[in-house]
């Protein structure tokens, strides 16, 4: 997938399409192949003839549609956009589909306050002085009004592209069969800043891609840990936790051990009352009303068993038929003998 590099902005003749031809052929010098491509619609496609990049004409929203996607699909190309002036739609769809983005502006108030506008809107923009003046006294200005007004902003702001004359000849739609060596040195120091630039936001992407993944696995990974179950073997296998020194000696699940010691005081604690089941009553129940017992809640069980119990002869009454005194005086069990 080519890098794509978008030189946008919102301000007009700031150098943007100087520029991105500029850093097409510094590309092109330092062996990268590029293709600088054509977005503002006021402007002419420049012939590739000559050149150490391609060019493609993109003037339209399915145009620039089918060079993304060409280039998507092109492995170790760069591909350099040239966005228009006052386009701030157009601008900010090039943000979000480019890798990098070069905001360019010159030695002006004017061109300052706009670019600031433009670092706030594109957040990840970087700045780039163009045109940037090459006598001494001028350039101390232009560095210090720079420093006044984009202080705040100074690690977004690449090193200045100074002014040369010559570098209108790449905008010639046929330039000339050989350039001078000065814009060839301007064109490859460019293109050195981007590449490294370029490189570590692609490695910085990277290392964030793969943190997010490791992220991912480990939530996953924790997930799966909590909703599976243990295994039974695992289960008997896990070791009973050790004894401190506060520990009830008793206090073990231990088979062997369980039978041979006393019961601890709170060896009842776990036990509900509300599970244990209401043998006593029931059993006074026939069987086939155990069977509807067995139906039944506790409580109406009970209330069962309740009814039954009322229904049952209790222990012999004085007043039964069966029921004989002894005449009186009598001993049924003898008299013991007198020691
Ligand atoms: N580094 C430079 N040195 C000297 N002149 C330059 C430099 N960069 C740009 N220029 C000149 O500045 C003028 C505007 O440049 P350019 O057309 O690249 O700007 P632009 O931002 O693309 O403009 P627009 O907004 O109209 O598309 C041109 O005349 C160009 O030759
Ligand atoms: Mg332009």
């Amino acid at each position: 997938m080519a890098e794509i590099i978008c030189i946008i902005g919102n301000k007009g003749g700031t150098g943007k399409t100087t520029l991105s031809h500029m850093l097409c052929q510094g590309l092109g010098l330092l062996g990268n192949r590029s293709v600088c491509v054509l977005t503002d619609t006021y402007r002419e496609p420049l012939s590739p003839e000559g050149r150490r990049y391609l060019t493609a004409d993109a003037r339209s929203a399915e145009a620039l549609q089918k060079v993304a996607e060409k280039l998507a699909g092109l492995h170790a190309w760069k591909g350099v956009i040239d966005g228009g002036g006052n386009r701030t739609e157009v601008d900010q769809k090039l943000y979000d589909l480019a890798d990098l983005v070069l905001l360019p502006f010159r030695d002006s108030h004017e061109d300052m306050r706009t670019v600031i506008r433009d670092l706030e809107l594109f957040p990840n923009a970087y700045a780039l002085p163009s045109q940037w003046p090459t006598n001494t006294w001028q350039r101390d200005a232009a560095d210090k009004a720079l420093e006044f007004m984009l202080s705040e902003y100074k690690h977004r702001i690449l090193t200045p592209v100074a002014a040369l004359s010559s570098t209108k000849l790449l905008l010639q739609k046929q330039i000339p069969s050989e350039l001078p060596t000065p814009l060839g040195n301007a064109c490859r120091r460019i293109a050195h800043q981007v590449v490294a630039l370029l490189n570590q936001i692609m490695a910085a992407r990277e290392a964030a891609a793969l943190e997010a993944e490791q992220q991912a696995l480990a939530e996953q990974q924790a997930a799966v840990e909590e909703i599976r179950p243990l295994e039974p073997e695992q289960q008997s296998a896990e070791p009973a936790p050790e004894a401190d020194a506060n520990d009830n000696a008793y206090g073990t699940d231990s088979p062997a051990q369980e039978d041979d010691m006393p019961m601890a005081d709170n060896a009842m604690d776990d036990v509900s009352l509300d599970d244990a089941p209401p043998a006593p009553a029931e059993s006074l129940l026939d069987p086939m009303q155990q069977e509807q017992a067995a139906t039944l809640s506790a409580d109406e069980a009970a209330t069962l068993a309740m009814a039954r119990m009322a229904e049952q002869p209790s222990s012999p009454s004085y007043e039964h038929e069966d029921y004989k005194p002894h005449p009186a005086g009598h001993n049924p069990y003898g008299t013991l003998p007198n020691p």
